[in-house]
């Protein structure tokens, strides 16, 4: 049976309450957690955005949001109209006066507050100052904001410095929903709560590490943002890193936020330099009925990756040696997230067969099918003698749980319940994401001081060409994206 956590009453304001993160994840999630049990009852959710509308218009927008993004079979009438009850909307001018007071008004005193920036960044100064200024945002409330935490160290230096204007480091959750996945918790876990693997952690046993996030879609419908960012900004400043981050870290004293992201925080700053060679870049080509990627970005001369492979080295003791190997695009073979921990050869082979020998490789999925696969040698069965054969040791969360495990929560629906009960380890400090620019920074200027163009390849396949080159060179293989 799942457990789940209470939390106390909340009043949960949404800005950005029309767009579109809060139709297909906020709203969607928050309704799970309501069916679930774990909203309280009397909690509410305030939707606060520029248009003119009351509650019942919106409430509207609510129940089509969670027709199209809550499977038919987990939603129910009566769960959705006692969902919408819980909602309330106030039109709002972010950057001006009116519609302040009555946000005002409607906020109960004794409940925790949050307020969920889920709007560009350059209104978060806005809503931090008169969040402050108008008393509706106290010392015990806070306030998630999403990403992109700036697209540079200078600007995201910038936005932690509007935010701390007005409130402390403890009130503020920036989100990386990687951090909420199921798997990527387990992580942890894993490392952490077994004898078994942490002996071996490190540079002497691990041969390298990879971290892959293929995706199938492409940049379609945000063609114009993505343009400006690209998988480097979009994708591994932010998430990759954090995953490299809970691969890498020092075990924390406990699991405590702060504890967890100054370990993590470590890592980042033992971070070296990447050389352009160690570096890969890709932009996908039209096909499978869809456009390329300089039609979808409306750029023909568009110089962003939608695809990047590169090399990664961590400059400390544990580390010194063993390459982390990090990809991730669109329009791939398939959508396929998974971390792979490749270990070294046993000190000296005491089989004859030496050709049938096979790595032992740990590969953490963290989606889809969520699960751990520890690939083993054996004793090839049966009566040919002593040969080696390589099995797979396999555990799908789905099977190894059963109900439980195909009702892994969403990440958001996650995140957004740590911060009603004021938990910030799954959420990225301040400090830390200023370090993972500050190591991005001087990647990207390189490869846009030399102009570099990235390389095409075919929707469907696993990046370019030139990706492979990258591991080959070393005498390695990427894993296969399926
Ligand atoms: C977002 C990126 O942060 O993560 C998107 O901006 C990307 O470009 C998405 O598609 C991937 O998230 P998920 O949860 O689908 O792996």
């Amino acid at each position: 049976v799942s457990r789940v956590i209470p939390v106390d009453t909340f009043d949960l304001v949404i800005f950005g309450g029309t767009g579109d993160l809060a139709r297909r994840k906020i709203l969607p999630g928050l309704y799970r957690r309501f069916t679930g049990g774990q909203m309280p009852p009397d909690s509410r959710i305030i939707a606060a955005a520029r248009s003119e509308m009351d509650d019942t218009a919106y409430r509207a927008q609510v129940r089509a949001a969670l027709e199209e993004f809550v499977p038919a079979g987990k939603r129910d009438e009566a769960g959705v109209a006692g969902f919408l009850e819980r909602i309330h909307y106030v039109a709002i001018d972010a950057t001006g006066t009116s519609g302040w007071a009555d946000l005002k008004k409607m906020m109960r005193p004794d409940v925790v507050r949050a307020f969920y920036f889920s709007v560009a960044p350059s209104l978060f100064g806005a809503l931090a100052e008169r969040l402050h200024e108008r008393g509706i945002a106290g010392p015990q409330s806070r306030i998630v904001v999403e990403k992109p935490f700036g697209r540079d160290l200078e600007s995201a230096r910038a936005l932690n410095r509007v935010l701390a204007l007005h409130f402390a480091e403890e009130q503020i959750y920036r989100i990386d929903h990687y951090l909420g996945k199921e798997t990527v918790q387990n992580l942890m876990a894993v490392r952490f709560a077994n004898i078994l693997f942490e002996p071996l952690w490190k540079a002497q046993y691990i041969d390298h590490v990879q971290i892959t996030v293929a995706e199938t879609v492409g940049v379609g419908g945000r063609g114009a943002y993505y343009d400006t960012s690209g998988a480097m900004r979009d994708m591994v400043q932010n998430h990759l890193m954090q995953l490299l981050c809970l691969i890498a870290m020092e075990p924390p004293y406990h699991f405590d936020p702060n504890a967890v992201r100054d370990e993590k925080l470590k890592v980042i700053r033992a971070l070296d330099p990447v050389p352009p060679e160690d570096i890969v870049r890709g932009q996908y080509l039209a096909g499978g009925g869809q456009e390329s990627y300089v039609d979808h970005a409306g750029n023909p001369r568009s110089r962003t990756e939608s695809y990047i492979a590169l090399k990664v080295h961590i400059a400390n003791w544990r580390w010194k040696g063993t390459p982390f190997y990090l990809r991730t695009g669109k329009r791939l073979r398939a959508r396929a997230s998974e971390i792979a921990i490749t270990f070294r050869e046993p000190p000296h082979s005491i089989f004859d067969d030496a050709e049938d020998w096979r790595e032992n490789v740990l590969v953490i999925r963290l989606q889809p099918d969520e699960g751990i696969n520890l690939k083993v040698m054996i004793k090839e069965p049966g009566p040919g003698g002593m040969r080696l054969t390589q099995v797979p040791l396999d555990m799908s969360f789905a099977e190894a749980l059963g109900p439980d495990g195909e009702d892994i929560p969403d990440a958001y629906e996650r995140l957004i319940m740590d911060v009603i009960r004021g938990n910030q380890t799954l959420f990225m400090r301040g400090d830390e994401v200023e370090a993972a620019w500050a190591w991005a920074d001087p990647i990207i200027a390189a490869w846009e001081r030399r102009g570099d163009r990235p390389k095409t390849y075919e929707p469907g396949t696993s990046g370019p060409e030139d990706a492979l080159m990258l591991m080959h060179r070393d005498g390695r293989r990427w894993r296969e994206i399926r």
